[in-house]
């Protein structure tokens, strides 16, 4: 039996989602991508998860798209089967659970992109990002001209995009690309207790949250304040809301029961 492309594990409400592909640093082919896909979506759908961490090995995170399998294809080849689409969005299209990608070692050109389809990433002290794409004769095709733009800004994501250099993890965090740095010692498992603070919390709300945050991208600063309010009143119709408040007056621990 071949290995699996991606490989589940959940732990205590957080589903831990490890691409497997070592021997090529992870290369994001499409059976890949669609592994992914399905192992996403089997957590959304998995009441027991609250949040989800996507992560690689200490070498790489993924070190990019797939060069070997696309080398050769030509226009028609890609455009028609849509290339990059399909199950490489399943993340953003269909995925309202919060995702955090846990980037050890490389997160290059799609790999980098992926990471940046999550909500936010937590870096181990050897990651390297990088979109060098460039230097193999095309450009970023899963958001890196987008995403990262509007992470760390015009200038750096041009320095980026046109040199195809990497950054290591403390350029990339004082960028803004990176929410946080870890050590690389333990550095799934203290991302993952990161996640399982999450999944503690309300999930209704906790994706509530994460819509409105992402509409900031989306929107006007006003249309996104109003947006926001609307959202914030609905809170006030949960269940958790009302035990949220409660645990704090009483003094206690809060039970979300998520509802
Ligand atoms: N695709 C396919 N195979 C890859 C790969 C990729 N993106 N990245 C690494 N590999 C393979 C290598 O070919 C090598 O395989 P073999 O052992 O069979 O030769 C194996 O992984 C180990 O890689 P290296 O020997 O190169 O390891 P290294 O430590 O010397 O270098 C590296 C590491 C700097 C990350 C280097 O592997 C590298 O530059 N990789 C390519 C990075 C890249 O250009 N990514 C962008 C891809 S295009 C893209 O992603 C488009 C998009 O926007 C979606």
């Amino acid at each position: 039996m071949s290995e699996q492309l991606v490989l589940t594990k959940i732990d205590g409400g957080v589903g831990v989602l490890t691409l497997n592909r070592p021997a090529v640093l992870n290369a994001l082919s499409n059976e890949v991508m669609e592994a992914l896909g399905e192992a996403l979506l089997a957590l959304e759908n998995n009441d027991a998860v609250g949040a989800i961490v996507l992560t690689g090995n200490e070498k790489a995170f993924a070190a990019g798209a797939d060069i070997s399998a696309m080398k050769d294809w030509s226009y028609m080849d890609v455009y028609k089967s849509n290339y990059i689409g399909g199950p490489w969005e399943t993340m953003k299209n269909a995925i309202r659970k919060p995702v955090i990608a846990a980037v050890s070692g490389y997160a290059l050109g799609g790999g980098c992109e992926l990471a940046m389809m999550c909500d936010f990433i937590i870096a181990a002290d050897n990651a390297k990002f990088g979109q060098p794409e460039i230097k193999l004769g095309t450009i970023p095709g899963l958001g890196g001209t987008q995403r990262l733009t509007r992470a760390i800004g015009k200038s750096k994501a041009m320095d980026l995009v046109l040199t195809g250099r990497m950054m290591d993890a403390k350029e990339a965090e004082s960028a803004g690309l990176v929410a946080r740095i870890l050590p690389l010692e333990n550095f799934l498992e203290e991302v993952v207790k990161v996640a399982q603070g999450i999944a503690g919390l309300s999930t209704p709300v906790v994706m509530m949250a994460k819509q409105c945050v992402n509409a900031a991208l989306e929107t006007t600063l006003e249309q996104g304040l109003q947006y926001e309010r609307r959202v914030f009143h609905a809170t006030f119709a949960t269940q958790d809301q009302k035990e949220g408040m409660n645990a704090f007056v009483e003094k206690r621990q809060a039970n979300f029961r998520n509802m």
